[in-house]
Protein backbone atom coordinates (compact mmCIF):
# COMPACT_ATOMS: atom_id res chain seq x y z
CA UNK A 1 0.00 0.00 0.00
CA UNK A 2 1.58 3.53 -0.78
CA UNK A 3 1.51 6.01 1.87
CA UNK A 4 0.01 9.03 -0.22
CA UNK A 5 -3.47 6.91 0.02
CA UNK A 6 -3.35 6.42 3.82
CA UNK A 7 -2.03 9.84 5.49
CA UNK A 8 -2.98 10.30 8.92
CA UNK A 9 -6.31 12.37 10.00
CA UNK A 10 -5.63 16.10 11.13
CA UNK A 11 -6.01 16.04 14.68
CA UNK A 12 -8.98 17.97 16.11
CA UNK A 13 -7.17 20.15 18.63
CA UNK A 14 -4.37 22.20 17.01
CA UNK A 15 -4.87 21.35 12.99
CA UNK A 16 -4.60 23.39 10.73
CA UNK A 17 -6.96 25.72 8.76
CA UNK A 18 -8.42 23.24 6.43
CA UNK A 19 -10.56 26.33 4.69
CA UNK A 20 -13.85 24.27 6.13
CA UNK A 21 -15.23 23.85 9.57
CA UNK A 22 -14.99 21.40 12.01
CA UNK A 23 -18.42 19.24 11.44
CA UNK A 24 -20.01 16.29 13.64
CA UNK A 25 -18.45 14.03 11.76
CA UNK A 26 -14.85 15.52 12.38
CA UNK A 27 -16.19 14.56 16.43
CA UNK A 28 -17.60 11.32 16.15
CA UNK A 29 -14.32 10.53 14.27
CA UNK A 30 -11.90 12.06 17.15
CA UNK A 31 -13.93 9.77 19.80
CA UNK A 32 -13.20 6.55 17.36
CA UNK A 33 -9.54 7.71 17.37
CA UNK A 34 -9.66 8.30 21.39
CA UNK A 35 -8.39 11.63 20.71
CA UNK A 36 -9.39 14.38 23.21
CA UNK A 37 -10.48 17.85 22.35
CA UNK A 38 -10.65 21.34 23.90
CA UNK A 39 -14.47 22.85 23.66
CA UNK A 40 -14.33 26.62 25.01
CA UNK A 41 -16.94 29.25 25.46
CA UNK A 42 -16.84 32.72 23.36
CA UNK A 43 -19.29 35.55 23.39
CA UNK A 44 -17.73 38.55 20.59
CA UNK A 45 -15.46 38.06 17.52
CA UNK A 46 -12.11 39.00 19.21
CA UNK A 47 -12.01 36.34 21.68
CA UNK A 48 -13.70 33.94 19.39
CA UNK A 49 -10.73 34.67 16.82
CA UNK A 50 -7.98 33.93 19.26
CA UNK A 51 -9.45 31.12 20.31
CA UNK A 52 -9.97 29.66 16.63
CA UNK A 53 -6.15 30.34 16.12
CA UNK A 54 -5.29 28.39 19.11
CA UNK A 55 -6.89 25.62 17.25
CA UNK A 56 -9.54 25.21 19.84
CA UNK A 57 -12.31 23.22 17.83
CA UNK A 58 -15.84 24.09 18.88
CA UNK A 59 -16.80 27.39 20.32
CA UNK A 60 -19.81 27.65 22.95
CA UNK A 61 -21.92 30.96 22.71
CA UNK A 62 -23.30 29.61 26.19
CA UNK A 63 -25.91 31.25 28.27
CA UNK A 64 -23.48 31.82 30.82
CA UNK A 65 -23.71 34.59 28.48
CA UNK A 66 -26.36 36.16 31.22
CA UNK A 67 -23.44 36.31 34.05
CA UNK A 68 -20.64 37.00 32.05
CA UNK A 69 -21.48 39.27 29.84
CA UNK A 70 -24.84 40.96 30.73
CA UNK A 71 -23.90 40.68 35.08
CA UNK A 72 -26.94 38.20 35.90
CA UNK A 73 -26.38 35.77 38.92
CA UNK A 74 -28.07 33.09 37.20
CA UNK A 75 -28.09 31.62 33.43
CA UNK A 76 -32.42 32.10 33.53
CA UNK A 77 -32.85 35.54 32.44
CA UNK A 78 -30.71 35.58 28.92
CA UNK A 79 -33.09 35.95 25.99
CA UNK A 80 -32.57 34.52 22.46
CA UNK A 81 -32.58 38.45 21.43
CA UNK A 82 -29.85 38.97 23.71
CA UNK A 83 -27.86 35.44 22.59
CA UNK A 84 -28.59 36.23 18.97
CA UNK A 85 -26.04 38.90 18.52
CA UNK A 86 -23.01 37.20 20.16
CA UNK A 87 -23.31 34.26 18.15
CA UNK A 88 -23.07 36.40 15.32
CA UNK A 89 -20.07 37.89 16.46
CA UNK A 90 -18.55 34.15 17.12
CA UNK A 91 -19.10 33.22 13.94
CA UNK A 92 -17.50 35.78 12.02
CA UNK A 93 -14.51 36.25 14.36
CA UNK A 94 -14.18 32.43 13.54
CA UNK A 95 -13.58 30.67 10.64
CA UNK A 96 -12.33 26.76 11.44
CA UNK A 97 -14.14 26.13 14.78
CA UNK A 98 -17.69 24.84 15.20
CA UNK A 99 -19.87 27.39 16.26
CA UNK A 100 -22.68 25.94 19.07
CA UNK A 101 -25.52 28.40 20.39
CA UNK A 102 -27.02 27.80 24.06
CA UNK A 103 -31.02 27.31 23.87
CA UNK A 104 -31.43 29.78 26.54
CA UNK A 105 -34.15 29.07 29.27
CA UNK A 106 -37.39 29.26 28.32
CA UNK A 107 -36.95 29.16 24.41
CA UNK A 108 -37.19 25.28 23.69
CA UNK A 109 -39.22 23.64 26.74
CA UNK A 110 -42.58 24.58 25.67
CA UNK A 111 -43.17 22.05 22.73
CA UNK A 112 -40.74 20.52 20.19
CA UNK A 113 -42.07 23.27 17.89
CA UNK A 114 -40.80 26.54 19.96
CA UNK A 115 -37.38 24.74 20.04
CA UNK A 116 -37.53 24.19 15.94
CA UNK A 117 -38.41 28.37 15.83
CA UNK A 118 -35.62 28.97 18.31
CA UNK A 119 -32.72 27.00 16.61
CA UNK A 120 -33.79 27.92 13.28
CA UNK A 121 -33.30 31.16 14.27
CA UNK A 122 -29.67 31.06 15.63
CA UNK A 123 -29.09 29.09 12.74
CA UNK A 124 -30.85 31.65 9.64
CA UNK A 125 -30.04 34.77 11.69
CA UNK A 126 -26.69 34.20 13.51
CA UNK A 127 -24.64 31.62 11.20
CA UNK A 128 -24.76 29.22 14.51
CA UNK A 129 -23.29 25.34 13.27
CA UNK A 130 -24.95 23.34 15.85
CA UNK A 131 -27.24 23.91 19.57
CA UNK A 132 -27.32 22.96 22.98
CA UNK A 133 -29.96 22.34 25.53
CA UNK A 134 -30.48 21.02 28.74
CA UNK A 135 -32.27 18.40 30.15
CA UNK A 136 -33.01 14.03 29.52
CA UNK A 137 -36.24 12.52 29.10
CA UNK A 138 -38.20 15.61 28.91
CA UNK A 139 -36.40 17.01 25.94
CA UNK A 140 -36.20 14.01 23.61
CA UNK A 141 -38.84 15.55 21.36
CA UNK A 142 -37.46 18.63 20.94
CA UNK A 143 -33.68 16.22 19.98
CA UNK A 144 -35.96 14.29 18.04
CA UNK A 145 -37.50 17.10 15.46
CA UNK A 146 -33.81 18.85 15.31
CA UNK A 147 -32.01 16.26 14.78
CA UNK A 148 -34.43 14.97 12.03
CA UNK A 149 -34.81 18.60 10.81
CA UNK A 150 -30.96 18.72 9.97
CA UNK A 151 -29.89 20.94 13.06
CA UNK A 152 -27.12 19.30 15.14
CA UNK A 153 -28.30 19.27 19.14
CA UNK A 154 -25.79 19.16 21.81
CA UNK A 155 -27.15 17.63 25.04
CA UNK A 156 -26.49 19.00 28.32
CA UNK A 157 -26.91 16.40 31.78
CA UNK A 158 -26.02 17.05 35.06
CA UNK A 159 -26.10 20.13 36.64
CA UNK A 160 -28.24 21.80 34.41
CA UNK A 161 -27.93 25.33 35.35
CA UNK A 162 -31.21 25.94 34.19
CA UNK A 163 -32.74 24.01 36.69
CA UNK A 164 -30.91 25.58 39.43
CA UNK A 165 -34.38 26.67 41.61
CA UNK A 166 -35.38 22.70 41.01
CA UNK A 167 -32.16 21.54 42.18
CA UNK A 168 -31.99 24.02 45.05
CA UNK A 169 -28.49 25.03 44.39
CA UNK A 170 -25.61 24.06 42.34
CA UNK A 171 -24.45 20.92 43.83
CA UNK A 172 -23.87 17.97 42.55
CA UNK A 173 -25.80 15.71 40.46
CA UNK A 174 -25.70 11.70 39.15
CA UNK A 175 -25.31 10.27 42.92
CA UNK A 176 -26.26 7.66 44.07
CA UNK A 177 -29.51 6.55 42.32
CA UNK A 178 -29.69 9.12 39.68
CA UNK A 179 -26.72 7.57 38.14
CA UNK A 180 -28.45 5.40 36.56
CA UNK A 181 -31.38 7.78 35.54
CA UNK A 182 -28.68 10.23 34.00
CA UNK A 183 -27.17 6.99 32.01
CA UNK A 184 -30.54 6.04 30.77
CA UNK A 185 -31.00 9.78 29.43
CA UNK A 186 -27.83 9.68 27.94
CA UNK A 187 -28.79 6.86 26.00
CA UNK A 188 -31.86 8.26 25.17
CA UNK A 189 -30.59 11.23 24.23
CA UNK A 190 -28.20 9.62 21.40
CA UNK A 191 -30.75 7.51 20.60
CA UNK A 192 -32.93 10.77 19.72
CA UNK A 193 -30.60 11.75 17.20
CA UNK A 194 -28.01 13.93 19.21
CA UNK A 195 -24.66 14.30 18.38
CA UNK A 196 -22.85 15.25 21.59
CA UNK A 197 -23.81 15.57 25.17
CA UNK A 198 -22.34 17.96 28.03
CA UNK A 199 -21.94 16.14 31.44
CA UNK A 200 -21.75 18.93 33.85
CA UNK A 201 -20.69 18.52 37.80
CA UNK A 202 -21.24 14.74 37.96
CA UNK A 203 -19.10 12.24 39.77
CA UNK A 204 -15.70 10.98 37.42
CA UNK A 205 -16.66 7.29 37.42
CA UNK A 206 -20.32 7.99 36.42
CA UNK A 207 -18.75 10.50 33.75
CA UNK A 208 -16.16 7.94 33.03
CA UNK A 209 -19.08 4.93 32.90
CA UNK A 210 -21.15 6.97 30.65
CA UNK A 211 -18.45 8.05 27.92
CA UNK A 212 -17.84 4.22 27.79
CA UNK A 213 -21.26 3.53 26.80
CA UNK A 214 -21.63 6.01 24.70
CA UNK A 215 -21.04 6.05 20.79
CA UNK A 216 -21.40 9.94 20.51
CA UNK A 217 -18.98 12.52 22.67
CA UNK A 218 -18.78 13.40 26.03
CA UNK A 219 -17.91 16.70 27.27
CA UNK A 220 -16.77 17.28 30.43
CA UNK A 221 -17.15 20.30 33.06
CA UNK A 222 -16.73 19.25 36.51
CA UNK A 223 -16.95 15.47 35.25
CA UNK A 224 -13.33 14.06 35.77
CA UNK A 225 -10.59 13.07 33.21
CA UNK A 226 -12.18 10.30 31.11
CA UNK A 227 -15.02 12.63 29.14
CA UNK A 228 -14.05 12.25 25.43
CA UNK A 229 -13.59 15.95 25.46
CA UNK A 230 -13.57 19.25 28.34
CA UNK A 231 -15.46 22.49 28.15
CA UNK A 232 -14.84 25.87 30.09
CA UNK A 233 -16.23 29.20 30.51
CA UNK A 234 -13.31 30.94 29.45
CA UNK A 235 -13.61 33.72 31.73
CA UNK A 236 -13.01 31.28 34.60
CA UNK A 237 -9.55 29.64 33.06
CA UNK A 238 -7.74 32.91 32.46
CA UNK A 239 -8.80 34.54 35.46
CA UNK A 240 -11.54 36.93 34.77
CA UNK A 241 -13.89 35.55 37.22
CA UNK A 242 -14.31 37.40 40.51
CA UNK A 243 -14.40 35.69 43.82
CA UNK A 244 -14.43 31.85 44.53
CA UNK A 245 -14.83 29.71 41.24
CA UNK A 246 -15.64 26.40 41.47
CA UNK A 247 -13.75 23.25 42.31
CA UNK A 248 -13.17 21.77 39.12
CA UNK A 249 -11.61 25.30 37.72
CA UNK A 250 -7.94 25.60 37.14
CA UNK A 251 -7.00 29.32 36.45
CA UNK A 252 -4.46 29.93 33.43
CA UNK A 253 -4.25 33.41 33.58
CA UNK A 254 -4.50 36.60 35.80
CA UNK A 255 -6.77 38.89 33.34
CA UNK A 256 -7.96 40.37 35.81
CA UNK A 257 -4.80 41.14 36.90
CA UNK A 258 -3.34 42.24 33.78
CA UNK A 259 -6.04 44.93 32.70
CA UNK A 260 -6.25 46.31 36.06
CA UNK A 261 -2.82 47.04 35.70
CA UNK A 262 -3.24 48.14 31.99
CA UNK A 263 -6.12 49.91 32.58
CA UNK A 264 -4.44 52.16 35.39
CA UNK A 265 -1.61 52.30 33.67
CA UNK A 266 -3.08 54.41 30.62
CA UNK A 267 -5.69 56.65 32.74
CA UNK A 268 -2.44 57.74 34.93
CA UNK A 269 -0.28 58.83 31.62
CA UNK A 270 -4.32 60.57 30.78
CA UNK A 271 -3.77 62.22 34.28
CA UNK A 272 -0.44 63.36 33.68
CA UNK A 273 -0.18 64.27 29.97
CA UNK A 274 1.84 61.13 29.13
CA UNK A 275 -0.56 59.77 26.79
CA UNK A 276 -1.19 60.86 24.01
CA UNK A 277 2.81 61.47 23.02
CA UNK A 278 3.77 62.91 19.87
CA UNK A 279 4.08 59.73 18.22
CA UNK A 280 0.33 58.90 18.98
CA UNK A 281 -0.93 62.14 17.23
CA UNK A 282 -1.81 63.28 14.03
CA UNK A 283 -0.24 66.36 12.31
O1 LIG B 1 -23.50 28.18 29.22
C1 LIG B 1 -22.42 27.59 29.30
O2 LIG B 1 -21.34 28.20 29.34
C2 LIG B 1 -22.45 26.14 29.38
C3 LIG B 1 -21.17 25.42 29.63
C4 LIG B 1 -20.66 25.66 30.99
C5 LIG B 1 -21.28 23.98 29.33
O3 LIG B 1 -23.49 25.57 29.23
Amino acid sequence: MTSSSSHAPEPLYGGSPTGRRVTVRDLAEAKSRHEKWPMITAYDALTARVFDEAGIPVLLVGDSAAMVVYGHDSTIPVTVDELLPLVRGVVRGSSRAMVVADLPFGSYQASPAQALETAARFMKEAGAHAVKLEGGARVLPQVELLASSGIPVMAHLGLTPQSVHAFGGYRVQGRGEDGARLLQDAKALQAAGAFAVVLEVVPADLAAHVTEILSMPTIGIGAGAATDAQVIVWQDMAGLTPGRTAKFVKKYADLHGVLLEASQAWAADVVSGAYPGPEHTYE
